[in-house]
């Protein structure tokens, strides 16, 4: 089985994304335009959720009209860049629970290592949708979906702003059963480990930290 990547057919994500893109873009406009990336990576890999058709009264009469089936999945941020994907996201998925994963990245191994792990109690119960705006050599991102699946998530998906074709080949290698959904598939990784072109540090960028 390969992982289902999917990159969302929409003008908006691609001109938000260019937004981020751009070296000249402050804090503000960076952090809400990755908010609302968020939202927009949201709806789409969570576009197949079940659904259970309810009875309801409209204003004007009854209907038989479609909800949510229990139980809706959470939602799980890297930090901490994906706190600011998660912003959008609870937009939204305003009542998932959130957990919350750390992981930095060595600079010379370019490994993850974990700082803190706060994961929703129920998960089991649960399905996940992962995000972390950058799939750069995939260590965080692989390593963050084997934490999920061990605290007992079933259906867990991945959202990412761009991905380099690294990081999405030793995910697909680590996690084929788990869709990724992006906003871009960009060329490479450099010599650092960082996306090209990319949009730089996407933590640094969106906290102000450059
Ligand atoms: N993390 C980032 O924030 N940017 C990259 O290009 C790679 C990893």
């Amino acid at each position: 089985m390969s992982t289902p990547f999917h990159i969302p057919d929409h003008a908006l994500l691609r001109a938000k994304l260019t937004r981020l893109r751009r070296r000249e873009t402050d804090t503000v406009t960076f952090r809400r335009a990755l908010a609302e990336v968020g939202a927009i990576l949201t709806s789409e890999a969570l576009r197949d959720l079940d659904e259970v058709e309810t009875g309801i009264e409209t204003p004007v009469g009854p209907m038989r009209a479609p909800a949510l089936a229990a139980p809706e999945p959470c939602l799980v941020a890297i930090l901490r860049a994906g706190l600011g994907l998660l912003e959008g996201a609870r937009m939204v998925l305003p009542e998932a629970p959130v957990g919350h994963l750390g992981l930095v990245r060595d600079e010379h191994t370019l490994r993850p290592t974990e700082y803190v792990v706060r994961l929703p109690r129920d998960l089991p119960a649960r399905g996940a949708l992962v995000l972390d705006p950058m799939l750069a050599t995939g260590g965080s991102a692989i390593q963050a979906i084997h934490r999920v699946k061990q605290a007992g998530a079933t259906l867990i998906r991945f959202a990412c702003v761009v991905a380099a074709p690294e990081g999405l080949a030793a995910f697909r290698a680590a996690h084929p059963d788990v869709p990724v959904t992006a906003g871009a598939l960009d060329e490479r990784l450099n010599e650092k480990g960082y996306i090209v072109p990319g949009l730089g540090d996407a933590g640094d960028r969106c906290f102000g930290t450059e």
